[in-house]
């Protein structure tokens, strides 16, 4: 949940250190902090508050010579967030210097020993054992101590860490917290996430678990946990330099936002072969996919809603059974799994702790698992047997837009994969289906262009109390994202209902001038939400409606109306999000919230 970066080489650190963290904020930001090795000396800054903060403090790392260092931006777990929470965590001596994103789980009973050994906790975090124990182990040589620490601790890390008295190497490990390591001319590297050296280096090493690196001046090595010296292949990163850059847009969610299209087109494109899907990272055969029974789709937050709208789509077009669960229940409730089961997970980040939790589970019941995943070589990549990516490239706002729509793209495809597999897609059909979704990339850029028309309705609702979307089916899904979106992004109440499901409680809520979006995208329901619609208006509601061009209807229970262009009802989804995205994005900005760093929140939850 928090970012880690290390530099050491022939430059100074400090800047490039900052530099890589601010590519990282995006998983953390509550506080930051710099450990510089200069002259066997470690220097140490550390401040409460964005990055931001620590870079003037420092004057962009002027302050802090030496060419090697550590940095961490901070999203707190354990102990607020304050300048002794943030890391660098050290030794009484400050000659160690650790960041660590993660959680150390037995840390209570490891803080115990060592307090009972002497040693005096300044924070209140989990991470500072850490520093005593390397302290405590160390000899005179770091990878005996550090591997000694490894197998007393529990939890998820990964670590940078720096020992004054070996100032031309920094040390880092891995144990289920991402971490990748690079190299260049001017020296090597370590970060949580590839953006935070995309600029210096696209020579990459993902480190796997219970790994350790050594950085020496130009030289990377790697350890087992054992201390083994191990070979590992480098990866070179393919992505456009500019991706993690704003590029001229006010925020990343608004650039991300935009880039949809390509990512919907380059999802698809690579797939559709000759008029035909060809998915072949699934690596099942026509008649595997004959034989699924049941599907269980895994996820949390959005992913979970593409995997809500997938079993709409997976049930009705391929008639296959499916479950739906949000990662952190189903690791926990006893899941059954039969055979013929086919599990999917969907992350974008790859590292969403519950949900690497949840295909462990299947794994460990002995069932395949299949991960639709976004970054490359991520842990949940690495650890689903097999890997569809959705190429949407590196996502920074916390609040998804782009993978969440290259997600929806990768579901559409493998239901229409099965649907033919099985026969339940025929040959008309499919090229309908196929058609509509080549459509949809230039249907979004139409969308896109409503944007203006979106704002001035957004700057109505910037002092809303409570806002709520209803729909059905399908629309369901989207109203599901659509609320999301609003609250993470710009702290509006919502709620998001079955429309149906409204008059069992909830049409308590409605008052006058209440804003409800009624989403209605599917034909064959369009009459029940219109309905739905009409009771609310009852009551005192403004209803927004997103539906389909030529659903005029409509008008006659909607205060306002939003067109989508005419699609196939499965894609619908696609579509009717782009407005919804737009209008949370701009109730955020009109409120002066941070856009794509909302509070308390973080990109990747990479904790319970
Ligand atoms: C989406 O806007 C959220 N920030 C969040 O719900 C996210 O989708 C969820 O945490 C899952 O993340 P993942 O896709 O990286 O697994």
């Amino acid at each position: 949940m928090c970012g880690i970066v290390g530099y050491i080489g022939s430059r100074e650190a400090a800047p490039i250190v900052l530099d890589g963290l601010s590519k990282l904020e995006y998983r953390g930001y509550d506080s930051a902090g710099l450990a510089i090795l200069n002259n066997g000396e470690i220097q140490i800054t550390k401040a409460v508050g964005r990055l931001k903060v620590l870079e003037n403090l420092t004057h962009g790392g002027e302050t802090m010579p030496g060419s090697a260092g550590i940095g961490h931006t901070r999203w707190a777990t354990h102990g607020a967030p304050s300048d002794m929470n943030s890391h660098p965590h050290f030794n009484k001596e400050g000659t160690i210097a650790v960041v660590h994103n993660g959680i150390i789980e037995n840390y209570i009973a490891l803080k115990k020993k060592m307090q009972d050994k002497g040693y005096e906790f300044v924070s209140e975090t989990d991470t500072e054992v850490l520093a005593h124990l390397l302290d405590y182990y160390y000899k005179g040589n770091p990878l005996e101590a550090i591997t000694k620490v490894l197998h007393r601790v529990e939890g998820s890390y990964a670590l940078g860490i720096l020992f004054a008295e070996h100032p031309g190497d920094i040390y880092a490990v891995r144990k289920d917290s991402p971490l990748i390591a690079g190299q260049n001319d001017d020296g090597c590297f370590i970060a949580s996430d590839v953006p935070a050296i995309l600029k210096y280096t696209r020579t990459v090493y993902y480190v796997d678990n219970q790994e350790v690196v050594r950085l020496s001046g130009d030289k990377l090595y790697f350890y087992s946990v054992d201390g083994e010296e191990l070979n590992k292949e480098a990866v070179t990163i393919d992505w456009d330099a500019n991706a993690a850059e704003k590029e001229g847009y006010e925020h990343f969610m608004l650039k991300e936002i935009y880039e949809q299209p390509k990512t919907v087109t380059d999802t698809v494109s690579p797939r559709v072969k000759n008029g035909e899907i060809v998915i072949e990272e699934l690596n099942m055969t026509d008649e595997e996919l004959q034989n699924i029974k049941r599907i269980h789709i895994v996820a949390c937050g959005s992913a979970y809603h593409t995997g809500v709208a997938a079993k709409y789509i997976f049930e009705g077009l391929v008639r296959i059974p499916v479950e739906v669960d949000v990662a952190s229940e189903f690791r926990y409730r006893s899941p059954i799994l039969q055979e013929g089961s086919m599990v999917i997970v969907i992350s974008q980040s790859g590292e969403t702790a519950d949900t690497l939790a949840a295909l462990r589970e299947a794994k460990k019941q002995g069932y395949k698992v299949l991960g639709i995943v976004n970054v490359v070589g991520s842990s949940i990549a690495r650890e689903a047997d097999n890997v569809m990516y959705t190429w949407a490239g590196p996502e920074i706002a916390v609040a998804t837009t782009k993978a969440y729509s290259a997600q929806l793209s990768a579901l559409y495809l493998l239901a229409m994969k099965l649907g033919r597999a099985r026969g339940t897609i025929g040959d008309e059909l499919f090229g309908e289906l196929l058609e509509d979704l080549r459509k949809l990339p230039n249907q979004i850029e139409l969308l896109l262009g409503q944007k203006q028309k979106i704002q001035r309705f957004a700057n109505r609702y910037v002092g809303a109390k409570d806002i709520f979307f209803v729909g059905r089916g399908i629309d369901y899904a989207i109203s599901l994202e659509g609320s999301l979106k609003l609250k993470e992004t710009s702290y509006v109440h919502s709620e998001a209902y079955p429309a149906g499901e409204l008059k069992h409680g909830p049409i308590s809520l409605i008052e006058d001038g209440t804003l409800v979006v009624a989403v209605s995208t599917q034909p064959m329901l369009y009459q029940k939400t219109i309905s739905n619609m009409v009771e609310v208006k009852a009551r005192g509601a403004f209803v927004m409606a997103v539906t389909c061009e030529g659903n005029k209807a409509i008008e006659k229970a909607a205060d306002y109306v939003l067109y989508i262009p005419e699609s196939n009802p499965y894609f619908a989804n696609s579509l009717a999000i782009i407005p919804l995205q737009l209008f949370s994005y701009y109730v955020a900005v009109g409120k002066g919230c941070d856009v794509d760093k909302p509070r308390n929140l973080a990109k990747s939850v990479t904790v319970e």
